[in-house]
């Protein structure tokens, strides 16, 4: 009896099991939206989950296999996601249509209250509108301008520390340099400390960096388990515990050390004072509204962990994808000695008028060191998709199909990049694309590096120089070249979330110039 009870209860459990888990798989066949057949829990995407494919590549794959579709339907274990394929809906969602898709739904915070995911990537509704509207003056040239004597001061220092390497004759993973001259740089601006990365190597914040980046087990284990019952999983957190904890005490004790107030030094930290300053964040509520239609008015109060959170977002936004894209652009140019000759006489010809110092307005002038980065980024797009979510009923453009709440979009930019019908022979390095008699061609709904709308990247121009200036600085003093553990199509590694990494970093030969003059 007891035998047939347990059996019972297992049967049973296991079929309200198999029911929660493929409770959404007559979406899209219902719609009409062509799609991978779904499985019990993971939806169409076991294989990212278990690691064997990273994020960007199972979109590109779905991009290309249904060539035919304007999107594609998917399963991100039972959430529907819709996979964009026309540059035109690409636009619709991500700029004109934007009130429809204006959260990314990485965690969101109702179900997730944790601290670290109040930073401005991945909140959404009032507390993204808010903090949006604050942060955006700490982004502009000025500030840039500002900042820019703390991004030359690291890379100088990348050139000592490449001096040595070259020296040793020994081969150089570019990727875990470019890492510790952004990490160096992300220490300096955003936390306003000398972390000094770039000479040890087994500095607190590369460490860190490593550890939010690469999934471990635990992450991989609550991830899964928070997708699947949030509510039951408020107490583990998405980032780990050591990482939130480190954090906060780090930024608290910085901020009660300047007083609360603005320390003149310009960085980050600095900015958010300023922010803190202001007071209470209030206005008209992206979410709320009254009777009339007319929006509520919402306040925020600026509190400790919104501080918190937005300086772990300048670390987690700009560490790997300036260092990615960077190493990239140093293994295509390694690839490409006529390119590399081509930058190198134009960064000497620059500095020489600059009296040597790789300053703002010397790397404006480098415009060939500009199509390469930019050629870089299209072959290697740091972040190989963007994501939205859907926040009330959406009805495509061009068609009856509506989607509703919570359906999550994805426009597989990794795949437009590398799409012939948009870019010919895209596997090909060629910079002239981004030439300026060139770059008009280029649609702007295929080319997003840097993502685009409302929610486009908020720090593209501080990464953009951040890179031009550690590349103009290295280029001016080593040439790079292949060397023997090379690989010529670099593997990417399905470990690490979100921003695209290579298995074994880019290892190349650095050699120190020779200059004539
Ligand atoms: C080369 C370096 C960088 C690249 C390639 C890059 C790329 C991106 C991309 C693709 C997005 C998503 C855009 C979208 O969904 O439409 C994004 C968002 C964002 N990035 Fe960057 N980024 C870089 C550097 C930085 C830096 C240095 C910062 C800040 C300090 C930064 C802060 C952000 C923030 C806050 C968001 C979210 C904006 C929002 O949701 O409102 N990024 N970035
Ligand atoms: C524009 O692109 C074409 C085709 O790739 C190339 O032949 C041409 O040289 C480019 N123009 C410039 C000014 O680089």
């Amino acid at each position: 009896m007891f035998w047939f009870g347990l059996i019972g209860l297992l049967s049973v459990v296991f079929i309200l099991f198999y029911l929660y888990g493929t409770r959404t798989f007559s979406y899209w066949a219902k719609r009409g939206v062509r799609h991978d057949a779904p499985v019990p829990i993971f939806g169409t995407a076991k294989r990212q989950f278990l690691k064997e494919i990273s994020f960007a590549d199972i979109y590109a794959e779905m991009y290309q296999k249904y060539p035919n579709e304007r999107f594609v339907g998917y399963y991100l274990m039972t959430t529907p996601v819709l996979i964009l394929r026309d540059p035109d809906l690409v636009k619709h969602v991500l700029v004109s249509d934007f009130n429809y898709f204006s959260s990314r739904n990485v965690f969101p915070l109702d179900k997730h209250p944790e601290p670290l995911l109040k930073n401005l990537i991945m909140c959404e509704g009032d507390l993204w509108k808010f903090l949006r509207q604050r942060m955006t003056p700490a982004f502009t040239t000025g500030k840039l301008k500002a900042m820019f004597p703390l991004i030359v001061a690291r890379a100088e220092k990348l050139q000592r520390v490449a001096g040595e390497a070259a020296a040793s004759g020994a081969e150089v993973d570019v990727r875990d340099l470019m890492a510790r001259y952004t990490t160096d740089f992300i220490g300096a601006c955003g936390f306003g400390i000398d972390t000094d990365t770039l000479s040890d190597k087994n500095n607190m914040f590369r460490k860190l960096g490593h550890r939010i980046f690469v999934r471990g087990r635990r992450d991989m284990v609550v991830t899964i388990l928070k997708f699947s019952m949030p509510s039951l999983m408020t107490s583990f957190h998405f980032f780990p515990p050591e990482v939130e904890h480190l954090m906060m005490t780090l930024v608290k004790t910085i901020m009660k050390e300047r007083n609360y107030k603005h320390s003149g030094r310009n960085d980050y930290i600095d900015t958010i004072l300023e922010l803190k300053e202001q007071g209470k964040m209030v206005g008209e509520s992206l979410v709320h509204k009254k009777a009339d239609g007319t929006p509520c008015i919402a306040e925020i109060e600026m509190d400790d962990e919104i501080l918190v959170a937005q300086v772990f977002m300048f670390f987690a936004a700009g560490f790997e994808t300036s260092s990615a894209v960077t190493s990239y652009t140093l293994h295509e140019l390694a690839h490409h000695p006529d390119h590399q000759r081509r930058c190198q006489e134009e960064i000497d010809s620059v500095l020489a008028r600059h009296d040597n110092k790789v300053s703002y307005e010397a790397l404006k002038e480098m415009k060939f060191l500009d199509m390469c980065f930019s050629e870089a980024m299209r072959i290697f797009p740091s972040i190989g998709f963007l994501q939205r979510m859907c926040v009330k009923p959406y009805t495509i453009p061009g068609t009856d199909i509506t989607v509703d709440p919570g359906v999550n979009v994805i426009v597989p930019v990794k795949a437009l990049h590398l799409d012939p019908q948009y870019f010919p022979d895209p596997e090909e390095f060629r910079p002239e694309r981004f030439h300026p008699d060139n770059v008009s061609a280029i649609n702007k709904y295929t080319y997003l590096p840097f993502g685009t709308g409302p929610r486009a990247c908020i720090g593209e121009r501080l990464g953009y120089m951040q890179s031009l200036a550690g590349l103009a600085a290295l280029l001016s003093q080593f040439s790079v070249a292949p060397s023997i553990s090379t690989l010529r199509k670099p593997i990417i590694d399905t470990k690490v979330l979100g921003v695209q990494s290579v298995k074994g970093g880019l290892p190349l030969t650095l050699i120190a110039r020779k200059k004539t003059q």
